[in-house]
């Protein structure tokens, strides 16, 4: 996710555009720019870091002009430095872009206008897009904002962007497909942003693009919305919006945790956008194309994180080791830095970090490093330490995670992980083309069934209000759901400060079920994949000991449901698949639970989003 924001009007542009940009650095902060037209050029400055080393950056250029657009970064392609940052001149300098979001084949356009004499200075994705705009510009001697149509229906992925000609200094055209972007209408001026977070000071009336749909913003005209496919005229729905600033930097949900957990269906699937291509029986991973070898000649793969982190890492032991038959061991990065491990130059080492920061993870990779292992780092954050220490990596696209509290970086985690392991299955012959092409197609499936469970909110309200009280709680889960168990625990424990354990369910009887009685809930993961009947013996085993059981089932379940005093149902998928969905009413459930009693759920007391020190 990055943040856009651009200005054409009767006010200086710098303020407004530079002010904006700080509203919506939640979007995206490793880097930030703006560009301003004076009348007779082009000024641009953008830097690494925040919009306040922008600030400081930009004194170096002439800040006149009432146009202009500025962006802050969060890094997909290209790590975070001054030249990867936006905005992105073309070739002739006449074009000025701003994007978010990823362009799948930016590399074979790159290659084609590198043919046709194009130069780069940066590894984005973007600065393709502006050259291929002033390339179909130039052929096909059409306006500015013909030549993004045309661009647009040529590339792959997601964008929200807007371009400015310098030679047409009265427009800026817009467009949007699985980014957001809004335009603010004010008095003889117009804003755009990606949310109306930058402008809702000045008016709040505002235009929200559909998917496919671009617009030319032209002072003292109306806006012009067209339909990019095929040019078709759209109309503007000028919407009157209520919302304050707070309310629009969380997206109108009350915490950054609540739109976290909601943002996982877009966040799952930029994750795997353009490295699974289903149709063509395909994944595309450059970390591991390039470094096979390394994964299929392992002895083993280990996996170190930390928290939730650590949790993503055992399900994904459960999907390397019943897919690709790679023996995989998960460890605590805390305990294996410090326990004189035995690691070799033929193991693998699998560091998951959401931040890419943590510092006792950044502690085990530099100790395996030492000892000639391959380190392979899956973070979210482009140019954290860890994806920096790593010698390859894969990036989670969740976005920025603000909540203290990780979900969406748990769920992206297990993406990468299971594309990671089903190509590994493949090379090594574990899994035929029919069975991974099937996998594939599933996996496919996964964001619209996320949007499924999290129907369940409202149910998943009124069971919080139910055991928001409680002084402890058990959750239970077996094979893939029993890391799901322990990160549901673990999502309970830290933000309402309910004392909560995780356990396989099979470990009742060997102690835990002497905890059973009539106060303690039972929060039980009982899909139908999976040792279905085992688990249902395990509640029968509560249930006569008055323990309480809230179920997570596979929808239609009816045995479960028999027995359970609340169920929640998600909808059914391949085992492996499990955790994406049962996860999602274990998030819910702990967000409820900490709200009901309270807590501050974005910043829970104690901790910190990111622990880098020991
Ligand atoms: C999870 O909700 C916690 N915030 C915490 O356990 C976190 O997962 C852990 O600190 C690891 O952080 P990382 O993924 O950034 O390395």
């Amino acid at each position: 996710m990055c943040g856009i924001v651009g200005y054409i009007g009767h006010r200086d542009a710098f303020p407004i555009i530079i002010k904006g940009l700080q509203r919506l650095e939640y979007r995206g902060y490793d880097s930030a720019g703006i560009a301003l037209f004076d009348g007779t050029s082009i000024n641009l400055a953008k830097t690494k870091g925040k919009v306040e080393d922008l600030k400081n950056k930009a004194k170096n250029i002439s800040q006149e002009g009432k146009i202009g657009i500025g962006h802050t970064r969060w890094a997909t392609h290209g790590i975070p430095n001054d030249v990867n940052s936006h905005p992105h001149y073309s070739n002739s300098g006449d074009l000025v872009i701003i994007h978010n979001g990823i362009i799948e084949n930016y590399e074979s356009i790159k290659k084609e206008l590198i043919k046709r004499g194009y130069t780069f200075t940066s590894d984005t994705d973007t600065e393709v897009l502006v050259n291929l705009i002033e390339e179909v510009k130039k052929t096909e001697d059409v306006k500015l904002g013909q030549a993004v149509q045309i661009a647009l229906n040529q590339v792959v992925g997601a964008y929200a962007i807007a371009v400015f000609d310098r030679n047409k200094p009265d427009e800026i055209v817009v467009a949007k497909l699985g980014s957001p972007l809004a335009i603010g209408i004010g008095e003889n001026e117009f804003f755009i942003a990606s949310d109306a977070s930058p402008f809702i000071e000045f008016t709040n009336n505002a235009v929200y693009l559909e998917d496919e749909e671009m617009a030319i913003v032209r002072l003292g005209k109306e806006i012009k919305l067209r339909k990019i496919k095929n040019d078709a005229v759209a109309y503007p729905r000028i919407m009157e919006l209520q919302m304050n600033l707070e309310e629009i930097e969380k997206g109108g949900y009350d915490h950054f945790m609540l739109k976290e957990i909601y943002e996982q269906p877009r966040a799952i699937k930029d994750t795997y956008r353009g490295r699974l291509l289903a149709e063509q029986g395909l994944i595309r991973m450059a970390g591991i194309d390039q470094n096979l070898e390394k994964f299929m000649n392992a002895n083993r793969i280990i996996i170190v994180a930390c928290g939730t982190s650590w949790h993503a890492g055992l399900v994904a032991e459960y999907i390397f080791e019943d897919l690709a038959r790679i023996p995989v061991e998960v460890e605590y990065a805390s305990e294996f830095r410090y326990r004189n491990p035995v690691i070799t130059d033929k193991d693998v080492l699998i560091a998951i970090s959401q931040s890419g920061e943590t510092a006792d993870t950044l502690a085990a990779i530099k100790l395996a490093k030492e000892k000639g292992a391959f380190v392979f780092g899956v973070c979210n954050v482009v140019g954290s330490s860890i994806a920096r220490e790593s010698h390859a990596g894969a990036y989670t696209h969740a976005g920025p995670e603000i909540g203290v509290a990780s979900t969406k970086a748990f769920t992206t985690q297990i993406t990468v992980l299971t594309l990671l392991a089903l190509k590994l299955a493949k090379e090594k012959g574990t899994f035929s083309q029919t069975q991974f092409h099937e996998f594939l197609t599933e996996l496919e499936t996964i964001p619209s069934k996320v949007e499924k469970a999290l129907e369940s909110n409202p149910l998943i309200e009124i069971i919080s209000d139910v055991y928001k009280e409680s002084t402890n709680c058990l959750y239970l889960g077996r094979g893939y759901n029993f890391p799901v168990a322990l990160e549901g625990a673990l999502k309970l424990k830290e933000i309402s400060y309910i004392h909560a354990e995780g356990y396989p369910a099979a470990e009742m009887k060997h102690g835990p079920i002497a905890l059973i009685d009539d106060q303690m809930p039972v929060f039980v993961i009982a899909t139908k994949k999976g040792h279905y009947e085992k688990v249902v013996s395990n509640i029968q085993e509560i249930k006569s000991r008055k323990g309480k059981i809230i179920a997570i089932v596979t929808e239609g379940d009816e045995q479960v449901t028999e027995l359970a005093d609340h169920v929640i149902e998600v909808p059914e998928t391949l085992e492996s698949l499990t955790p994406l969905l049962t996860t999602i009413p274990l998030q819910l459930l702990s967000y409820h639970i900490a709200v009901m009693r309270g807590c501050n759920v974005d910043q829970p007391r104690n901790l910190a989003k990111s622990v880098t020190v020991e």
